[in-house]
């Protein structure tokens, strides 16, 4: 009988998600519980990581769900002891198939003049610094990302590409997932290992959540107005992206954009 070369390629695959427990992250652990991974999510929050788990077990809210198939811990990325708690979560998680990190704290954009050396380093800290520091762990050990087959998806973000006025020290850490990408990609071949990145667009997820309800209501609207598609994308979206990038063997070094073509043009 013949097996799939395409729809079941992940099936049985065990993928940690650094992020996992909302939006993005929480979207891509989502579908690879469809396509029959076994997920390991983690966020800096036990209640949400357990929280998240149990959705993500409940077959009345996810397909092809699977308690066994889904488990998580707490880890923050936030500040020095970041390099300690990976080496703690790569230890409880032992051997895995696939890496994605979409961990990522909201900001507040503002003018250059009001950004402290602290706001910067903390700008960085979780979507920039820990994610270079949560490959070093996982890939510096054969006995977590498996070697030879294995690979990691970043999450960075159209910024790095279109200007918006206040976002310059965002968009430098967005722009730097880009190069950290295509150089891994070098730096990891030798290890069999492919890394590529995500760059979504304007999604509504999580992320937003710090705007008051009336008002984030009326930014996303008007951000989708100027969209080719006429709305903000859904993190679900955006998830075939990274499914996408663990099953095509012939990607690394890439980041392919998710963005309502925002990159592009602004709808006319
Ligand atoms: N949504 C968009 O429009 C958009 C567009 C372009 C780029 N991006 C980027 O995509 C990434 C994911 O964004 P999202 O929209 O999915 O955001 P989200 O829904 O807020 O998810 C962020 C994830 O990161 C985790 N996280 C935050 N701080 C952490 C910490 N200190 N330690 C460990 N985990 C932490 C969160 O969990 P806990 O809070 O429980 O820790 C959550 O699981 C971010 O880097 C974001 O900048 C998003």
């Amino acid at each position: 009988m013949a097996t799939s070369k395409t729809a079941a390629v992940l099936q049985g695959k065990k993928v940690v998600v650094i992020g996992g427990t909302s939006g993005l992250g929480f979207a891509a652990a989502s579908a690879l519980i469809e396509e029959g991974v076994s997920v390991i999510i983690a966020s800096s929050s036990a209640d949400r990581v357990t929280a998240a788990i149990t959705k993500l077990s409940d077959p009345a809210q996810q397909y092809n769900a699977d308690a066994s198939r889904v488990s998580g811990h707490a880890l923050n990325l936030k500040g020095p002891t970041a390099e300690e708690n990976l080496k703690e979560f790569f230890s409880k998680v032992g051997s895995f198939d696939h890496l994605l990190y979409t961990a990522g704290d909201s900001i507040a954009a503002k003018p250059l003049q009001e950004w402290s050396y602290e706001d910067i380093v903390n700008a960085g800290s979780v979507r920039f610094i820990s994610a270079v520091l949560a490959i070093k762990v996982a890939t510096g050990s054969p006995d977590y990302l498996k070697r030879n087959g294995g690979s990691i998806v970043l999450t960075t973000g159209v910024v790095a590409e279109k200007p918006l006025p206040n976002w310059s020290v965002v968009a430098s850490y967005a722009s730097g997932l880009y190069g950290l990408t295509r150089n891994l990609a070098l730096d990891l071949a030798p290890l069999g290992i492919r890394i590529n990145a995500i760059s979504p667009g304007p999604v509504e997820t999580e992320l937003w959540a710090g705007i008051p309800e009336k008002e984030r209501k009326e930014f996303l609207k008007a951000t989708g107005d100027k969209l080719m598609t006429g709305k903000v994308g859904q993190p679900e979206d955006v998830a075939n992206a990274y499914v996408y990038l663990l099953k095509d063997k012939n990607m690394t070094a890439q980041v392919v954009t998710s963005d309502a073509g925002s990159s592009v043009a602004d709808r006319q």
